[in-house]
């Protein structure tokens, strides 16, 4: 596995491979890779000649207050299992690569508002531009024919699918899945902040939305009974709720009559950690 840290060494291992013919992928991530990034890793080696994970932990898509400076960083345990995951090229750029300029004076992307106001936005405001600036800056100077991002941040996967639309960015977006733990628990780099009591407490979040997933698809309540019971439910569990939502799959509306393909979306803190789930699911009767 290649490695890069400039973008001059960057485009150097990039441009033997373009000028051969290969197909390029690329995963963004932020690093402390657990299986739900090397699933990503895995879909790209099927669908591309060549693989490029982006580890970068992003200062401008965290809040004040927020964990930036504890979000855990694990590089060496992550090269060795991006090497395993069949990995071609790690990208570890610093923060002089991906904001020349530096931070604050630098080229900003802005989410679209409609994606990027409601549920995470509401809870983290300026969140979504911060990813978009990034994953921008990480499309422009890799170039990728395919980009691969998890199920798990549903929101953050349709920002990006707008983004690269309107920029008209060449790459197809795949969306991988969530990959949980045993328990159902959504794999997350956060999960290491978690001890075990709240870990197993933490489980419980998958299973409250399957319960909100299966009242839509089996009983006809209605999307707001189902949401108010889910963040009662959750609260008694000793979660604090930010939101429990049911909304349109494709643009994150709330869903009119007919609207069939849903997803039910979530975030609430365990203790001091905030998480983030959700799943598809269907309307039985409109
Ligand atoms: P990060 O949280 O490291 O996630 C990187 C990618 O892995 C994202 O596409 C995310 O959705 C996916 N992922 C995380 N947990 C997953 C799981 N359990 N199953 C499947 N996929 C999972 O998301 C980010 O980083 C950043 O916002 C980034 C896009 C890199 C921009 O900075």
């Amino acid at each position: 596995m290649r490695l890069a840290t400039t973008r001059e060494q960057l485009w150097s291992e990039l441009n033997a491979w373009r000028r051969a013919g290969e197909r390029i992928a690329l995963v963004p991530t932020m690093g402390n890779l657990h299986a739900g990034h090397l699933a990503l890793v895995a879909a790209a080696g099927r669908e591309a000649d060549r693989v490029v994970t982006s580890i970068y932990v992003n200062p401008t898509q965290f809040g004040e207050g927020e964990d930036f400076e504890r979000y855990p960083r694990s590089e060496e345990a992550d090269r060795e299992k991006l090497e395993t995951a069949g990995c071609h090229l790690v990208f570890l750029p610093g923060h002089d690569t991906m904001y020349p300029g530096g931070i604050s004076r630098s080229t900003q992307v802005s989410a679209p508002a409609d994606l990027s106001a409601t549920l995470e936005g509401e809870y983290r405001p300026g969140h979504f531009d911060g990813v978009v600036t990034v994953v921008a800056r990480l499309f422009n100077l890799v170039y990728p024919d395919l980009a691969v991002f998890g199920e798990k941040d549903y929101q953050q996967l349709l920002v990006i699918r707008r983004m690269a639309a309107d920029m008209g960015y060449p790459a197809r977006i795949l969306a991988v899945p969530t990959v949980r733990e045993d328990g159902g628990l959504a794999m997350s780099s956060r999960n290491a902040y978690l001890g075990t009591r709240e870990k197993s407490a933490a489980t419980q979040l998958n299973a409250v939305l399957g319960e909100v997933a299966d009242g839509l698809a089996e009983s006809g309540a209605r999307p707001d009974e189902l949401e108010r019971a889910a963040t009662e439910q959750l609260t008694e569990l000793g979660f604090r709720v930010d939101y429990v939502a049911v909304r349109r799959a494709v643009d994150l509306a709330q869903p009119g009559a007919g609207d069939r393909d849903l997803r039910v979306l979530a975030a609430a803190w365990c203790g001091s950690t905030r998480l983030i789930d959700n799943r598809p699911a269907t309307f039985c009767c409109n």
